[in-house]
């Protein structure tokens, strides 16, 4: 054994024991807190020099990402690299599905050249879950459609929690174009099972009807909604999903519904700020808030990303370890 092998960490083998991380819909309070603490770890190793270890030494995962992205693909690469695995960006540009080919051929195709794990991101709610039932390595949802974001929600979780020691009692805002939002969903499910408080604060035209049946508290006027807030998520308008016109211009929706000073004033007064990325600077959120690194937990976000990500890997491989995908 090489000194390098000789000095990896022994991984806890957390309680996540499924095959797919396709939601945070229907896991437990304890599948989530395991690939939390295990991420926690991973913050730490990814400060030091040498962060390369080899936990996946000899897996080969694929990110199929067909529709852009910058944090999420970046992050998931990183994070394979990081432990050690094979990883590949898959172009969908450049790929046969320009020519024809279905999102299940492509996925069949991938999996005849034995990856071990496969990263997808897709504009279509549920083509995610139906690529996991056609092939057998394991599947992470990168983002799929209006649906979930599953490793969004957990490194919210891991950000909030690393600053604020826990999740249970706090109250949580989240702010902006909820119908057309995946991170919503996925926070929505984590924060509840978690034991937060959480409100949703949008104009009606981007709130999608019924969503007080996931457990959350609805509030039109942000003023009203803000108040006494521990935590305050910023959203994205989230243009390209819009078919027609669901706000009357960017400048109003600020005026409502866009973060600034005056506006924060009404929520705790140490409360905190997050944005998943990308932002729109001036539409949903001040730059002078979304810069100021007293307030806003932007720049962690993207830092817990890689950790929660490395997790995420690291559980799935433990049950192709036990054989389960065979
Ligand atoms: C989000 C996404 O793609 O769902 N971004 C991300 O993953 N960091 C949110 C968005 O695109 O606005």
């Amino acid at each position: 054994m090489s000194v390098s092998e000789a000095a990896q960490p022994i991984i806890p083998t957390p309680a996540f024991s499924r095959r797919h991380l396709l939601g945070i819909e229907g896991l437990s309070p304890l599948e989530i807190t395991s690939l939390l603490d295990l991420a926690d770890d991973y913050v730490d190793q990814n400060r030091l020099i040498d962060k390369k270890q080899t936990t996946l030494r000899g897996r080969t995962i694929i990110n199929l990402f067909f529709e852009s992205s910058t944090r999420t693909q970046s992050s998931f690469e990183l994070a394979g690299k990081r432990l050690g695995a094979d990883t590949m960006n898959m172009s969908v540009k450049s790929s046969s599905l320009n020519k024809g080919e279905t999102l299940i051929d492509t996925a069949i195709t991938l999996n005849a050249m034995h990856p071990d794990i496969l990263i997808v991101r897709h504009q279509d709610s549920g083509a995610v879950e139906l690529l996991s039932q056609k092939v057998s390595c394991s599947v992470i949802n990168a983002g799929d459609g209006w649906h979930e974001h599953p490793t969004q929600a957990l490194l919210d979780a891991l950000t909030i929690r690393r600053r604020l020691g826990r999740i249970e009692g706090l109250k949580v805002a989240i702010c902006g174009d909820i119908m057309h939002s995946r991170v919503t969903r996925s926070n929505i499910h984590l924060l509840n099972t978690l034991g937060a408080e959480v409100r949703l604060i949008a104009p009606k035209t981007l709130l999608p009807a019924g969503i007080e049946r996931l457990g959350v508290t609805v509030f039109n006027d942000m003023r009203q909604g803000l108040v006494d807030c521990d935590i305050i998520m910023m959203l994205r308008l989230q243009m390209e999903r819009m078919a027609g016109s669901f706000i009357p211009s960017t400048r109003e929706y600020f005026h409502y519904f866009g973060l600034d000073r005056e506006k924060l004033a009404l929520a705790k007064p140490n409360a905190l700020v997050m944005h998943p990325g990308p932002m729109n600077r001036g539409v949903e959120i001040d730059s002078s808030i979304a810069d100021d690194r007293a307030i806003s937990l932007i720049q962690e976000q993207v830092e817990m990303g890689v950790a929660v990500r490395m997790a995420a890997l690291t559980a799935l491989s433990r049950q192709l370890d036990r054989g389960d995908h065979l």
